[in-house]
């Protein structure tokens, strides 16, 4: 890992599932913080020179001999320390004080009682107010040099600080939003504390960001792969912004695009932004190879390779191409390093390109790496984005091959774009778009009988479906309010001819998922 330009907080990482909200809060402050594991020496932490760090929570119990504990030598660099939750404990024991069980264990919330108002970690918090605890173990002696500055009833040691040797230890969840003052006395910690000056904000990015393109780059040439959504449409736009035309976008029209889609890209990226676009029509190709498939694996593997290798033709005729483009971020970085520690950031796997063919050397340019979702959409809108694009839900990269039911062809497609476009215009104009994590209509291979006018109809069944989650693990399904459902369904049996009653999916993930397939 190298050094960053910017003054930074180093959160160190002991398992807990909160460490990425640790380090977005500290970067809400505006100062840059990065996730380094907990086995992390002090000698490389050492080059990092960060301004602070913070010891994470965790899974396991000081108690047990195989939890996980830092290098005892950071505890000496003389650099700002914060211990959260089981980062408090551990620290707490590393420097001599005790850790305890508890009969009474602390989940849920709990009113801080400020004893010692001098606390600079507490400064401008009031008293009585309301933290997020979750842990069993608690502090019941203190090392020495340390003194308590609040408590609560069942936790004597809830916030304890060393100032001389600037080491801070709280027992509940300040990244948390439901500890109220927890994001003040982040901020007390990295700016007054530490003392960081806080230049991280997406303008600073920006101009750092082109410069370190330009230099890798150099007059070389980049590849991207424009699949619509925010984040390769960001990557493009900031790389576009460093080298100008050096940059080409390829971008594969597979035939399962929404309503308009191909057009809406053709029109930003070449016509707005004026970048050097290869536009693959392959519809055709597409619809070839899936005609006769219904089985939901089958299809999915033919538009995965067929995308692959369209993909490919397409890039070998953009010329000497030297790196691909990724839109890779931050927790997909974290989420791939390698359990012994060491960010390996592989190929975004549901950009369906999948590994590279041999004949290919390319490097990997991947300029959000360091980014969260949320700090993406700042920077697209910073880079003129529009908020429809950056707020954009998810879309699958098979498209409407996992929501056309059935055989997929052309005419049934058209029928299910029209479906869609009418869901998602209606869920815009009633102002519920950015509510929900994914609204998607499925056309599925069933026919019923209706009455339209003076005659019987047989025509095709649609679902919606609109679902809320947090990271599409877990979805539960969006209360339409009624008279939207009743204004979809009026309008698709009307406009739309192939198909003649519509159904609400009410069904939670799990047990199903958000696709249907
Ligand atoms: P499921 O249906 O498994 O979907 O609940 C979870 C999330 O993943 C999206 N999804 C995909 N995204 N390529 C993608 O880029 C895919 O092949 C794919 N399959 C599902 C789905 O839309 C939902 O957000």
């Amino acid at each position: 890992m190298k050094k960053s330009p910017y003054d930074t907080v180093l959160v160190l990482d002991f398992g807990a599932q909160y460490s990425q909200l640790i380090a977005r809060r500290v970067r809400e402050a505006g100062v840059y913080s990065t996730i380094v594991p907990y086995t992390t020496s002090a000698e490389e932490i050492r080059k990092l020179s960060p301004v602070g760090i913070i010891f994470s929570g965790g899974p396991c119990s000081v108690g047990d001999a195989a939890s996980p504990r830092p290098d005892m030598a950071i505890f000496s660099l003389g650099i700002p320390i914060l211990g959260i939750c089981y980062g408090l404990q551990v620290l707490s024991t590393c420097l001599g004080g005790h850790v305890d069980c508890p009969e009474k264990k602390e989940y849920g919330f709990a009113n801080l009682d400020i004893v010692d108002r001098t606390s600079a970690l507490l400064k401008g918090v009031p008293d009585n107010s309301q933290i997020w605890m979750s842990h069993g173990d608690s502090v019941d002696s203190l090392p020495e040099g340390f003194r308590r500055t609040a408590s609560t009833p069942n936790c004597p040691y809830t916030v304890v600080e060393n100032d001389e040797k600037k080491i801070y230890g709280v027992q509940f969840h300040p990244e948390v939003v439901h500890s109220k003052d927890g994001f003040t006395m982040i901020k007390n910690f990295v700016l007054d504390i530490c003392r960081a000056s806080a230049g991280w904000n997406m303008g600073s990015f920006i101009e750092d960001e082109i410069k370190r393109i330009r230099e890798k780059v150099g007059d070389r040439q980049v590849l991207c792969g424009l699949s619509g959504g925010v984040d390769s449409s960001v990557a493009a736009v900031l790389i576009h912004k460093a080298i100008g035309d050096q940059l080409v976008c390829v971008f594969v029209n597979n035939g399962l695009l929404r309503k308009n889609e191909a057009q809406n890209v053709l029109d930003l990226f070449g016509r707005h932004f004026k970048m050097r676009l290869q536009y693959a029509d392959a519809e055709e190709a597409f619809l070839t190879a899936l005609k006769g498939v219904s089985e939901p694996e089958s299809k999915r593997k033919i538009i995965g390779k067929l995308f692959v290798d369209t993909f490919y033709n397409e890039a070998r005729k953009c010329g000497d191409i030297s790196f691909l483009a990724q839109g890779t971020l931050y927790p997909d970085v974290i989420e791939s390093r390698s359990p012994s520690g060491g960010p390996s950031a592989t190929i975004k796997s549901h950009h369906n390109v999948g590994g590279l063919p041999e004949d290919l050397k390319w490097e990997l340019l991947e300029p959000l790496k360091d980014l969260f979702k949320d700090e993406v959409r700042a920077l697209g809108r910073e880079l003129g984005l529009s908020d429809e694009l950056i707020d954009r839900q998810p879309f699958p990269g098979p498209g409407l091959g996992v929501r056309c039911i059935g055989e997929i062809t052309k005419e049934r497609l058209d029928t299910l774009r029209e479906v869609d476009a009418i869901f998602i215009e209606e869920i815009r104009k009633a102002g519920l778009y950015g509510e929900i994590w994914q609204a998607l209509a499925d056309l599925l291979p069933v026919k019923s009988v209706g009455v339209q006018g003076d005659g019987r109809t047989y025509r095709e069944v649609c679902t919606l479906r609109a679902v809320t989650s947090e990271d599409a693990m877990t979805a539960d399904w969006y209360r339409l309010p009624y008279d939207v459902m009743q204004k979809c369904a009026s309008r698709i049996c009307n406009e739309v001819s192939g198909v003649n009653r519509v159904l609400y999916d009410i069904t939670s993930k799990p047990p199903a998922t958000i696709e249907w397939e």
